[in-house]
C-alpha cells in the first residue's frame, strides 16, 4: 500500500514506471481522518501467500450477484454513483492517488454505501491474482493517454491488457473504456476490435459520442467537455 510520503510524478517501481503521482494537494485534515479510520476496513489486500488467488466474490456478502471493476477511479465519482444505483453489485475501484481513494470513500459515506471495495495502488499488482471469469464488467474510463510515442508502452490499454480483461470478465460481461484523446482512441479500437472475444456493441456514432444514461458523467469527461474535447464511450461485449 502507498505510504503517501512518495511525491515525483513517476515512481520507478520495481521494474517499470508508475503510472501518476500518489499524493498531490495536501489532504485536508477531514479526508486524512477518514482514510485512517474507513480504508482499513475497505481495502483490498493482497494473500500473502506467493501464488494464491483472490476471489472478488469473498470481499462482499453472499447476496452479491456480480463483482464490477473501475481501473484509475479518480474522485470516485463514477464509482459511487454506479454502486448506488446497483446495490446487488460488488465494486472494486482500484486508484493509486491517495486524494481520490479519499474522495472515494467521502462519496460511500455520504452516500451510505456498503457495496464498494478499494485497492488503493496499481492494479496491475491485483489483476493476475484474480480467477478466470471473477467479474462481469472491467471499466477504464480516461486513463492517462500518454500523448508521446517513446512513452505509447505506459498507455493501459494493450494487446496484452485486453487479454487480461478477457481473461477476467465472464462470458455475457462487458467491458467499458472512454477517453478524449483521439489518438488514444484509435489505439484502444485497434486492440480491443483485435481480440476475437470482445465484440464493439456500437451500431452507428450515437452509440460512442452520447455516454449512455447508465453511465455518470466522470470528472475527467466534465473537465474535458468544458476545454472542448469531446469524449468517446466504448461498451465491448465479452464474448
Ligand atoms: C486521467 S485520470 C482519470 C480519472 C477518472 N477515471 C476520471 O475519468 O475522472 C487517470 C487515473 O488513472 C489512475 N491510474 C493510472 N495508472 C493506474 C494503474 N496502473 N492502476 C490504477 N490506477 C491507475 C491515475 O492515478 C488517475 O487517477
Amino acid at each position: 500500500m502507498p505510504t503517501g510520503k512518495e511525491n515525483p510524478e513517476n515512481i520507478v517501481q520495481r521494474d517499470r514506471v508508475f503510472y501518476g503521482r500518489r499524493r498531490g494537494r495536501r489532504l485536508r485534515a477531514g479526508m486524512e481522518t477518514l482514510l485512517e479510520e474507513r480504508l482499513p476496513e475497505l481495502a483490498v489486500t493482497l494473500p500473502a501467500e506467493p501464488g494464491a488467488a483472490l476471489d472478488p466474490a469473498s470481499l462482499f456478502p453472499d447476496s452479491t450477484k456480480e463483482v464490477w471493476l473501475e481501473i484509475g477511479f479518480g474522485g470516485g465519482e463514477h464509482l459511487a454513483a454506479q454502486a448506488a444505483a446497483n446495490p446487488d453489485v460488488g465494486f472494486i475501484g482500484s486508484e493509486p492517488f491517495m486524494n481520490g481513494v479519499a474522495s472515494l470513500i467521502r462519496h460511500c459515506e455520504d452516500q451510505a454505501l456498503s457495496n464498494v471495495r478499494v485497492y488503493p495502488d496499481d492494479v496491475r499488482d491485483l489483476l493476475p491474482l484474480l480467477p478466470d471469469g471473477s467479474l462481469t464488467r472491467i471499466a477504464v474510463l480516461f486513463a492517462d493517454p500518454w500523448p508521446k510515442k517513446r512513452h505509447h508502452s505506459r498507455r493501459i490499454i494493450q494487446h496484452e491488457s485486453i487479454a487480461e480483461f478477457h481473461r477476467l470478465i465472464a462470458p455475457g460481461g462487458e467491458l467499458r473504456l472512454a477517453t478524449d484523446d483521439i489518438r488514444y482512441l484509435r489505439w484502444m479500437l485497434a486492440r480491443a476490435t483485435a481480440h476475437r472475444g470482445f465484440r464493439w456493441q456500437a451500431q452507428g456514432p450515437s452509440d460512442w459520442r452520447v455516454r449512455p444514461e447508465d453511465w455518470p458523467e466522470t470528472r475527467y469527461e466534465a473537465k474535458a467537455r468544458e476545454q472542448g474535447r469531446r469524449p468517446a464511450f466504448l461498451r465491448f461485449d465479452r464474448l
